[in-house]
């Protein structure tokens, strides 16, 4: 392995470690200004959240500078414990959100609807950078099957992708909303916020680019944006012996 493709990566001892240095940039990015960060949904940053939610790292977060987006949510009313924001909402509980900084999808809408209002909303708050919203950080988790966001083997970006599409996970047949890849490669920083031991061998087959991995949007963006970092814990590391 190049010695260059390990300077994409920022290991940590463990998930908290990890995700302590996510709450360090989100804080680092807030205290410079407005911060349009785009989450992703799953079990991952749900540490993440838990640390925003201490006194220490509460303190450290210019909270009115920042403004939460998610890059994928499940198409399920927000109490639902599968709505990525209804989970983030529960374990922010003491954080000072500004709730008129909190943008999610409109769920209770069509997901055809959903999508567009919430390309509408990115487009009154982002700047519109190569004809898409630009997002100040884009955090992603990853998925065994190679997916991200929402975005799962097999999905075809075409040219003139909107910026927000409606998905359905391949497996639960969930339906869910998600930024397009060209959405996603617009952030002007991309972190993979990935732990635990079933992630490494996926980034594994992302770094040696196997045929399977080529059909992976991790992949993709993996390949494709030249500001990105791995942040991840050592069990995801692709380096371990
Ligand atoms: C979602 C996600 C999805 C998630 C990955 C990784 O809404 O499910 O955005 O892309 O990030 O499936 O999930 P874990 O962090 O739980 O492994």
């Amino acid at each position: 392995m190049n010695s260059n493709i390990k300077n994409k990566f920022d290991i940590h001892s463990d998930p908290v470690r990890t995700a302590q240095k996510a709450a360090q940039i989100i804080a680092e990015a807030t205290q410079l200004g407005e911060s349009h960060i785009a989450l992703s949904g799953g079990s991952t940053p749900k540490i993440l959240f838990r640390t925003l939610n201490t006194p220490v790292w509460r303190d450290k977060v210019k909270w009115e500078n920042l403004h939460f987006w998610w890059g994928d949510e499940r198409m399920v009313p927000q109490e639902s414990e599968e709505s990525n924001y209804g989970e983030a909402l529960r374990l922010l509980s003491e954080a000072p959100l500004v709730m008129d900084n909190m943008h999610t999808p409109a769920t209770d809408l069509s997901p055809e609807k959903c999508a567009e209002a919430y390309e509408a909303e990115l487009r009154t708050y982002l700047d519109i950078q190569n004809d898409h919203p630009s997002f100040t950080i884009t955090f992603l988790g990853m998925g065994e099957d190679g997916h991200t966001a929402s975005l799962f083997p097999g999905f075809e970006e075409n040219a003139d992708q909107p910026t927000c599409i409606s998905a359905t996970h391949p497996v639960s047949g969930q339906v869910r909303i998600s930024l397009s890849e060209k959405a996603i490669l617009n952030s002007e920083r991309i972190y993979f916020l990935t732990t635990g031991r079933s992630k490494a061998p996926v980034i594994s087959k992302i770094l040696e680019q196997t045929v399977e991995s080529k059909t992976w949007p991790a992949s993709w963006i993996h390949h494709k944006h030249n500001n990105l970092i791995w942040l991840i814990d050592e069990d995801a590391s692709p380096f371990k012996d």
